[in-house]
Formats: structure tokens, C-alpha cells, sequence
């Protein structure tokens, strides 16, 4: 079976055509531009989907808690404005007549993982990216677990700073205003403004910056707080990491020995491994949505 996959985020809207073994034919990214709300974003979705030619079937990721039953949007902060309620399975069913099935965004990418990547080799583990905000996902016994409301694993908006940064949840002091690749960017740029994404930070800091240095050290203690909690609330076997600037192998290791620093001897075995799919997690998750 041929699946059109979407994985619609804040910053960009990624799509491939793969079989449900995971092969990648096509793949392609687009500016998502999402502050133009959601309902601008999902017109461009069927414009791009359009051009993909023949497919029988359709898999979503998206940011925002999702109720993957009826694949709408029950919730979505202001990353993408005024997509809470898009019922995008009903939506994109009627212009394409082929089944559609719909998941949050790390979900799929945990899916991805679990089906096609590093996560085959784990039952028990957590999934977490670092974009434009912070999302999450918890696998239970090979499963996602989601929750009495299917809301569970909204781990950007875990409180790490009580009455801090106000965060487009309409809460402060999120996880995901301090940790997400978001954060890390912004307090860059306040340094050097030329700094504008995680790419012009790695390059700088290869030729030294101790400032900039200690920007990022900072950046990766405020992820590393929010992975202590969870690895003491879940004893994970594993904690697979990806998104942004985690696609920064040497950025994994400092995070990974930070967190072994303020953990709990008891739970010294987690491992933090950087998702194995990179920025293709989530379309591949969102093609696992069909296997039977
Ligand atoms: C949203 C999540 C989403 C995550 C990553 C968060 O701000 O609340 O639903 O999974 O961003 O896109
Ligand atoms: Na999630
Ligand atoms: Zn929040």
C-alpha cells in the first residue's frame, strides 16, 4: 500500500509517500507558516498533497492533542492559532476519498521509532522532540499510552519554572519556553543576532565562543530538568530524543550526562539516545498509522 504521510509541525510541514515497510520514495519539506493560522495550514496541506500524485492511503502527524478516533484537533496552543477543533480527518477524507488516520505529532514519531527505528529494541521508553515547542510521547508494554482524555505526554508544558515565561498554552513557566530549540535560538540570538537557527549555533561554537558556550550549558540543564522528572516518574528503559538541534550527536551526550548527573543512582541505566529516524520520525510514524 502506498501512504501519503504529513507531519504538520510550527515551523515546517514535512511529506513522503512510503509502503508501510518504511521505504521512503519521495520526501519534502515546506514552511508550515503556522502564525497564519490553522485553517491557512491545512489549505496548504491538500495544495502540496494535491501534487503528490497516486496513494491509497493517509497518515497525519500533528502538533496539538488530537483525538485520533475521530482524527480532529482537540487542543492546539498558539504554534499554529485557531487550529483547536480542525476536523481533519473528515476534511481531507471527503477531497481524497482514501482513509485517513490521524495522531499527534510524537506519538507518530515514537510510533516511527518503535516500527522502523531504534525503538524496535525497546518496550518501554519515552519519546521527546525539541522544535518549536516541546512534545512527547510514552510507550507502555510497545504501546502509546494516552490517557484518560488521550492528552497524556503534553511533556512541553510540564511546569520547570512555576510562574515563569508566559507560554501559548495560556500557563507559565513551561518546559517547552526554556528546553525547546525555540528557547535555545532566542537566547542565542540575544548574544549575536545573526544566530537565527540551530545550524549558525553549532558553527559558531566550533570556532569558539565561551559566551555562546554558556548560553547552550544552560540550555541543556533546562532539558535535562525536565527529563529528571520524567525518567523519576517513569523509569524509562529508554528516552529517545530528537527534533531541532538534537540532531546534534555531541548535543545528546551533554545532555545525556547532565541528566546522569542529577538523577537518582537507582535509575543510573536510562539511556538517552538521539532518534534514529532524525526529521523523519514523525512521517514514518504516520505511516505505521496503517499497518493492520
Ligand atoms: C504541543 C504538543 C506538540 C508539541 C510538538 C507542543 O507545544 O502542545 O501537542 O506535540 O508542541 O509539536
Ligand atoms: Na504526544
Ligand atoms: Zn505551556
Amino acid at each position: 500500500m502506498k501512504v501519503l504521510a504529513a507531519d504538520i509541525g510550527g515551523t515546517s510541514i514535512k511529506l513522503c509517500i512510503s509502503d508501510l515497510k518504511g521505504n521512503i520514495e519521495i520526501f519534502k519539506e515546506y514552511d508550515s507558516e503556522s502564525k497564519k493560522g490553522g485553517k491557512y495550514v491545512v489549505e496548504k496541506l491538500i495544495r502540496i498533497m494535491e501534487e503528490f500524485g497516486e496513494f491509497e492511503a493517509i497518515g497525519i502527524s500533528t502538533a496539538g492533542q488530537v483525538n485520533s478516533e475521530e482524527g480532529s484537533i482537540l487542543y492546539a496552543n498558539e504554534n499554529i492559532p485557531n487550529y483547536t477543533g480542525t476536523k481533519l480527518k473528515e476534511i481531507l477524507e471527503d477531497k481524497f476519498n482514501v482513509p485517513v488516520r490521524v495522531e499527534n505529532d510524537v506519538n507518530a514519531a515514537a510510533l516511527g521509532e518503535k516500527y522502523f527505528g531504534i525503538g524496535k529494541e525497546y518496550n518501554d521508553f519515552l519519546c521527546l522532540t525539541y522544535g518549536t515547542g516541546i512534545g512527547g510521547a510514552i510507550i507502555v508494554d510497545s504501546k502509546i499510552y494516552k490517557g484518560y482524555r488521550g492528552n497524556a505526554a503534553e511533556f512541553g508544558h510540564i511546569l520547570t519554572h512555576p510562574a515563569g515565561k508566559r507560554c501559548g498554552c495560556g500557563g507559565s513557566g513551561c518546559y517547552e519556553m526554556y528546553a525547546s530549540t525555540t528557547a535555545l535560538v532566542k537566547n542565542a540570538s540575544e548574544l549575536n543576532k545573526e544566530l537565527i537557527n540551530g545550524r549558525m549555533i553549532f558553527n559558531r561554537l566550533k570556532q569558539g565562543d565561551s559566551m555562546l558556550e554558556k548560553v547552550l550549558n544552560e540550555w541543556v540543564n533546562e532539558v535535562a530538568l525536565g527529563l529528571v522528572s520524567l525518567i523519576h516518574t517513569f523509569n524509562p528503559r529508554a528516552i529517545i530524543v530528537g527534533g531541532g538541534v538534537m540532531e546534534q550527536e555531541q548535543l545528546v551526550s551533554l545532555v545525556s550526562n547532565r541528566v546522569h548527573e542529577l538523577i537518582m543512582d537507582s535509575f543510573s541505566d536510562v539511556r538517552i539516545l538521539k532518534a534514529s529516524l532524525g526529521n523523519k520520525a514523525g512521517v514514518l510514524g504516520a505511516v505505521s498509522l496503517h499497518l493492520p
